[in-house]
């Protein structure tokens, strides 16, 4: 792996080698390896670059590796913009991976209930795949019998997005960016969006959103990562805080009432933390609802918070989002063997996805996810990790 110091600029770095590293630390002489690169007094915070196998159609897929000086890890490969890994260590220092997902791009290909997905054009459901804007009525790909799931039948999550390095003080990141097309699953206009994935030294993984478009259209854009802070087994001995009163009650195909009602008194209530299967048996299927954040969205405000008691790790989760969905992988049942041979039960990772709510463009009630030409969509998500 050959190492690039940042004042060759990367733009052409990117163009040189295959492999790409940029040291943070301007001057820095590189260490040979990425594995080695934990260099005493020297920055590590590292982008590399590296092939991931290629689609049916023989386009590559890259993976880029983003490394903090804390023994924080990200791998994200162009494929869906997905985040393949991260790697947090333990209240005993020791590194494990915490996201569900492949070892190769393959198993992305076959079976991929949106392990580590960056989701659109529209995340989340809506109800019978259609909606109005003035005038129009717009008709969907619908995936989830009736209704349209995670942005259609090709959605984000299966699309080539094109990546480029980022680089900012304490900060290793990539920017991944995909112009959607006019009519793509039925969504009007021709839509800009990128993702950037930024760790930081702080033990941030910070994601965010940006989107413009030539005509107005819904979009909603977050990540589907699916957490297991012990590495393995089921999540519900994870303790959860929401930082939510309400919640957007759905009906038996998950398709919000329209009601945004109190949690107060209800197995829904995470207002304080609780193990998630403390009261699952009461939530017919398990957890699959969109949370209203008290913060209303808009400045960047708590979300979620999960502390896993065995390991010790902590998630944070801060959002300028107004809602957040909270799955307990209940459709998870045994049947995908995943990294490391690991078989993923029912529950065995847990989603927290930073949203507008569900089914928006059908309920004028919930806070507007039209984006209009000349206006920009931008939404942060932030991922701060600690041990207990
Ligand atoms: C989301 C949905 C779930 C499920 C998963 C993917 O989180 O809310 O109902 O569809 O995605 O399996």
């Amino acid at each position: 792996m050959k190492k690039i110091p940042t004042s060759l600029g990367l733009a052409a770095a990117v163009l040189a080698t295959l492999v790409v590293t940029a040291s943070c630390k301007k001057g820095a002489v590189a260490p040979p390896d990425e594995t080695q690169s934990s260099t005493k007094g020297q920055s590590v915070m590292d982008v590399t670059k590296a092939p991931f196998g290629s689609l049916p159609d023989g386009t590559a897929v890259e993976i880029y590796t983003l490394t903090n000086d804390k023994g924080l890890k990200a791998r994200i490969m162009t494929y869906g913009a997905t985040l393949v890994s991260l790697e947090v260590p333990d209240r005993n220092g020791n590194p494990g991976d915490i996201t569900l997902g492949y070892d190769s791009l393959d198993g992305y290909l076959k079976v991929n209930p949106y392990f580590g997905s960056t989701v659109g054009r529209v995340c989340n459901r809506i109800g019978k795949a259609r909606f109005t804007l003035p005038g129009v009525e717009y008709k969907l790909g619908a995936n989830d019998g009736l209704n349209s799931l995670h942005g259609g039948i090709k959605g984000f999550d299966k699309v080539l997005w094109t990546a480029e390095p980022v680089k900012e003080t304490g900060a290793a990141g990539v920017r991944f960016s995909y112009l959607s097309p006019d009519g793509e699953e039925g969504y009007p206009g021709n839509l800009r969006a990128s993702v950037t994935y930024l760790l930081t030294n702080d033990n941030e993984l910070k994601l965010s959103y940006e989107a413009e478009t030539d005509s107005p259209t819904p979009v909603n854009l977050t990540n589907h990562s699916y957490y297991n802070l012990a590495g393995h087994g089921e999540i519900l001995g994870h303790e959860l805080k929401l930082y939510a009163d309400k919640f957007t009650p759905t009906d038996a195909t998950l398709i919000p009432t329209g009601e945004i009602r109190d949690v107060k008194g209800l197995p829904e209530d995470f207002m304080t933390m609780t193990p998630m299967g403390a009261r699952i048996a009461q939530v017919p299927g398990g957890y699959d609802l969109n949370y209203a954040l008290t913060s209303g969205g808009g400045a960047l405000a708590p979300a979620a918070e999960v502390y896993e008691p065995t390991t010790g790790r902590v998630m944070e989760i801060l959002t300028t989002e107004p809602g957040i969905q909270f799955y307990t992988g209940n459709f998870l049942d045994g049947t995908i063997t995943g990294k490391g041979g690991k078989v993923y039960p029912k529950h065995g990772g847990f989603c927290l996805e930073t949203q507008h709510f569900p089914d928006s463009p059908n309920h004028p009630n919930f806070p507007s996810t039209i984006l209009e030409p000349g206006k920009k969509y931008s939404s942060l998500t932030v991922h701060r990790f600690s041990v207990r």
